[in-house]
C-alpha cells in the first residue's frame, strides 16, 4: 500500500507550497477562535479568516472539517479549518488525542487534496512531544486507503508537512520519528486486518510477521504442523484441523542488548477467519471473521516498532495462526483436546477457538517464565454487550499490571477499561470429562473467556488479558482518524507500555 510521507518544518504555513493547509479553530464564549500556529494565514487573510469560516458555518466544534478557497492569499488553494472544540482555560491544554482527531478527521475527508500542510502541533501554543507525535498519527491514520482490491482509487492524501517551531530541536524530532513509527505500526496492521482471508491464511499471516519483523531486525521462528505436534500445540491443531490451510505459530524475538528492566511476553490471536467451525456462525456475524486475527496483526506490528524504537526490555511475541473452518476433519462438539503443558479441553462449542490457541500459546510462553504475559484477542461478542465498539477490556491476575495497562492507553489515545476476573465464575467452566470446558455462564462472558485464559498462565507471572473483539475492527462508520475496517487498536497502548516500561 502506498505509505503517506511526512516531514518537519519550520516554514510558515502560508507560504507552503501544498493543496491544502489545515488548521485548528475552536470555541469560546460561543463564537470561534483560532487556536495558535496560524496567525501568518490570518494576516495573509487580511485579518478575515474567522469571518469568513463563520459565515461558512464554522463553529469550533470538535471534528468539524469546514473549507475555504484561499483565492491566492495563501500559497496553497485550499484552506481547511478543523474543530477542536471548547478552548481549554488558560493554563489547560487541548488533549493530544483531540489533536490527533482533528488532523484525522482532516486528512481523511481532504479527498483531492494530496499534498498537506497544517499547524495543529502547535496548537497548544508550544510544540510538545506529545502534540508533535499525536499530529503525525493522527495525519498518517486519517489518510490511510486500502486500495489492495479496488481497480481505481481516488486521490488521498500522500504527504504531511507538520509546522513546528524548531524542526532541529532533539525533543520535536524524537517525537516525531516516534509518531511516525506508531502510525507505520498501525499501517501494517491495518492493511492485514483488510486483507481478504483467502489472501491471508496462516502460513501468510505467520510470512507477515516474518517479513516485518525481520526488516527491523527481529528474529523469527515459524512452527509449521510437524513443529506444532512436537511442541504439543494441541489448541492450534485442533483449531486448525477443520481447514485446508493448515495453522502455524509464530515466535518473534527482540533482545534489547542492555541490561533489561523486564522480560515480557505477547500473545495475539491470530484467527485468519472465523467461521465458527462446527457451531457456524450466522453469514451476518461471519461478515467480519476477517477481523479474529486482528489481536495476532495488532502484536506483530507493535514488534516492528518495538524494533525501531529499541526500548531497554525483552520482548518474545507469540503469532497464534490457524482458520477455523467446518468439515469432516473438523473439530466436534464434546472432543478433547490437549493443551501445551498437559491440561486438557473438552470442546463444548468449536466457535469458542480463540482461547483455545491462546490457552497454547499463553502456555509456551509461561514455560519460559517471563516477568509479564500480556495477550491480545479478538475474544468474545461479549466485549461488545459490555463495552461497545471502542472500549476494549483489560482483565489481569495483578491489579497494578491492570491499571498501568489502562493507564497506557489513556496516554496514547486509546480506550481500555479495567475488568474483573470474579473466581465465582470459574465453575461454570467444569467439564464433565476434562480438566476444563471450552466454555462457561454466557453471562459475564468475556470474563469467563478470561477466567479460562488465566487457567494457563503460571504461578507468579504477571498477566493481562486485552480482549478487543470490536475496537480492533470499525463496522460503523468513520471517525477522527479512523477509517472502516481494522483499526490498529491496541498497538499504540502496547508500544506506550512496553517503552515506559524501559525507561
Ligand atoms: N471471534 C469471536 C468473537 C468475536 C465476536 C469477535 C464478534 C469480534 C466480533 C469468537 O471466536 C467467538 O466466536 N466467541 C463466541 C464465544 C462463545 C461461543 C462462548 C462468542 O462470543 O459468541
Ligand atoms: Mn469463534
Ligand atoms: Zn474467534
Amino acid at each position: 500500500m502506498a505509505r503517506i510521507s511526512s516531514t518537519l518544518t519550520k516554514n510558515p504555513l502560508s507560504t507552503a507550497k501544498v493543496d491544502a493547509l489545515v488548521v485548528g479553530v475552536g470555541s469560546s464564549a460561543g463564537k470561534l477562535v483560532l487556536a495558535p500556529g496560524a496567525d501568518d494565514v490570518d494576516k495573509a487573510f487580511k485579518k478575515r479568516l474567522l469571518g469568513a469560516l463563520t459565515a461558512l458555518g464554522a463553529t469550533g466544534k470538535a471534528g468539524e472539517v469546514t473549507k475555504v478557497a484561499t483565492l491566492g492569499a495563501t500559497a496553497a488553494p485550499t484552506l481547511v479549518a478543523v474543530g477542536l472544540g471548547e478552548r481549554p482555560a488558560k493554563g489547560d491544554r487541548w488533549s493530544a488525542e483531540t489533536l490527533r482527531r482533528a488532523i484525522g478527521a482532516a486528512a481523511r475527508q481532504l479527498d483531492g487534496s494530496r499534498r498537506i500542510a497544517t499547524s495543529l502541533a502547535l496548537a497548544n501554543g508550544d510544540d510538545s512531544a506529545a502534540d508533535v507525535s499525536a499530529v503525525v498519527e493522527g495525519a498518517v491514520l486519517g489518510g490511510y486507503r486500502f486500495g489492495r482490491y479496488r481497480s481505481t482509487t481516488k486521490p488521498s492524501v500522500e504527504s504531511v508537512a507538520v509546522v513546528v517551531g524548531n524542526p532541529r530541536d532533539k525533543a520535536v524530532k524524537a517525537a516525531y520519528d516516534r509518531g511516525r513509527v506508531v502510525a507505520d505500526a498501525v499501517v501494517l496492521c491495518r492493511d492485514l486486518v483488510n486483507t481478504a482471508p483467502a489472501d491471508l491464511y496462516p502460513a501468510l499471516l505467520a510470512q507477515a510477521a516474518v517479513d516485518a519483523c525481520t526488516a527491523v531486525g527481529l528474529k523469527v521462528e515459524v512452527l509449521d504442523e510437524k513443529a506444532l505436534r512436537k511442541g504439543g500445540f494441541g489448541g492450534v491443531l485442533g483449531v486448525g484441523q477443520g481447514s485446508t490451510h493448515p495453522p502455524r505459530v509464530a515466535r518473534i524475538t527482540y533482545s534489547s542488548g542492555r541490561g533489561a528492566k523486564a522480560r515480557v511476553h505477547l500473545v495475539g490471536k491470530g484467527i485468519t477467519f472465523d467461521s465458527g467451525g462446527l457451531a457456524l456462525k450466522p453469514a451476518q456475524s461471519m461478515e467480519w471473521m476477517k477481523s479474529d486475527m486482528g489481536g495476532a496483526a495488532a502484536v506483530l506490528s507493535t514488534m516492528t516498532a518495538i524494533g525501531a524504537l529499541q526500548p531497554d526490555v525483552d520482548i518474545v511475541a507469540w503469532i497464534a495462526c490457524a482458520e477455523n473452518m467446518p468439515s469432516g476433519t473438523a473439530i466436534r462438539p464434546s472432543d478433547v483436546l490437549t493443551i501445551k503443558g498437559g491440561k486438557t479441553v473438552e470442546v463444548l462449542n468449536p466457535d469458542a477457538e480463540g482461547r483455545l490457541v491462546m490457552a497454547d500459546c499463553i502456555a509456551a510462553a509461561g514455560e519460559e517464565k517471563p516477568d509479564y504475559i500480556v495477550d491480545v484477542a479478538t475474544l468474545t461478542g461479549a466485549q461488545l454487550v459490555a463495552l461497545g465498539s471502542r472500549v476494549y477490556g483489560v482483565m489481569a491476575n495483578d491489579d497494578e499490571l491492570r491499571d498501568s495497562i489502562v493507564a497506557a492507553a489513556g496516554v496514547a489515545g486509546e480506550q481500555g477499561w479495567p475488568m474483573p476476573l470474579p473466581a465465582e465464575l470459574r465453575k461454570s467452566l467444569e467439564s464433565d470429562v476434562a480438566d476444563i470446558a471450552n466454555i462457561g455462564d454466557r453471562n459475564g462472558g468475556m470474563l469467563t473467556a478470561g477466567l479460562f485464559l488465566q487457567e494457563f498462565v503460571p504461578d507468579g507471572v504477571k498477566w493481562a488479558h486485552l480482549d478487543v473483539a470490536g475496537p480492533a475492527f470499525n463496522n460503523g462508520e468513520p471517525h477522527g482518524y479512523t477509517p472502516k475496517g481494522g483499526t490498529g487498536v491496541p498497538i499504540r497502548t502496547l508500544v506506550e507500555w512496553l517503552t515506559s516500561l524501559g525507561e
